[in-house]
């Protein structure tokens, strides 16, 4: 994890095991506020947004500053990207500028990659392209794990926009290392066969009742407008066919876990019924999202782990 965290594809079982452990030290008691730590005094992270972000960016921000980091948010908008300055060419001015960590998201798959191959720092990728989100595969096994005891043996069902989503790319990853099951379910345009061979425990469908049939967790996903280039299928009508509703909930397994990443579009990829209902764990999602974020930044920039787990438990 030194030099960064790129993608899950690459992460061993035992590297998974490390960050959601280490999360749920930093995960506060319920009601209680989480605490501050120093653990990353005196470093300095770029979080560099070139696509929109409320939660990724805001939750790395906040996972750094209680950490004791220094963070400093950059948006595409707000940059000389919008006066045409070259990605390599923003990459090299923020790398003379030495910071420990840089956080990226970007709409290019690769961009990180490309990025970590360029500047001697530790990259986390917050997203890119239709490629990975590791560190929302990580919060969404760390929201399951809350309410299960293990993700072996579950059975997943992953629906919507499957083609363009590189959250259902990067959970495809992470829950085949612990043998779930997953049935990946969407209309045909948006189903591809490929992510078949990344796992064997990989079901494909287009019959959302199909895929809610017996399901441990529902993860929705949202329709990703802008990475279509066809014209996209009517709202009412992708609701009709691939929209959660109450009715699906009783096909699913008892105490059914409801999962979306956000931002959710309710009446075309989810009801609001279920949205805010007790099955949901969608602002759980949200909330786990800083404890995991901490676990990594602190995997990727501080220099004695165990020394700080003492430092932790101490306090
Ligand atoms: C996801 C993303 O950006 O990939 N959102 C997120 O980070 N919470 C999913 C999405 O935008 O639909």
């Amino acid at each position: 994890m030194r030099a960064g965290l790129l993608g899950i594809e690459g992460l061993s079982r035992e590297d998974i095991d490390v960050i959601l452990s280490r999360s749920h030290d930093f995960q506060p008691p319920p009601r209680q506020p989480f605490k501050r730590f120093e653990i990353l005094k005196g470093k300095t992270v770029v979080n560099l947004f070139f696509e929109a972000s409320t939660r990724t960016r805001t939750s790395f921000e906040i996972a750094a500053k209680r950490l004791g980091a220094e963070i400093i948010s950059i948006t595409a908008s707000g940059s000389s990207v919008s006066k045409g300055e070259s990605l390599v060419d923003t990459l090299n001015t923020l790398g003379a500028m030495r910071p420990d960590a840089i956080v990226m998201r970007h709409a290019a798959s690769g961009a990180p990659h490309f990025l970590s191959r360029y500047l001697p720092i530790p990259i986390v990728n917050a997203g890119d392209g239709t490629h990975e989100h590791p560190t929302q595969a990580l919060l969404d096994a760390r929201t399951i794990l809350d309410r299960r005891q293990s993700l072996e043996d579950l059975r997943i069902a992953i629906i919507g926009d499957i083609a363009h989503s590189r959250v259902a790319r990067s959970n495809v990853y992470l829950l085949s290392k612990y043998g779930a099951r997953m049935v990946l379910c969407g209309p045909a345009s948006l189903l591809p066969c490929e992510l078949k061979s990344i796992a064997p425990g990989v079901e494909l469908t287009t019959n959302m009742r199909e895929a809610i049939e017996g399901a441990d967790v529902i993860m929705m996903l949202r329709v990703q407008l802008e990475r279509q280039h066809e014209s996209p299928i009517p709202a009412n009508e992708y609701f009709q066919f691939y929209g959660l509703r109450p009715e699906h909930i009783s096909l699913a397994n008892q105490n059914v876990i409801v999962m979306h990443p956000g931002p959710i579009n309710r009446g075309r990829e989810i009801s609001s019924e279920v949205a805010d209902s007790q099955r949901s764990a969608i602002l759980n999602q949200v909330e786990n999202g800083i404890a995991v974020r901490m676990a990594v930044l602190e995997s990727v920039l501080a220099p004695e782990p165990a020394q700080q787990r003492e430092e932790l438990k101490a306090q």
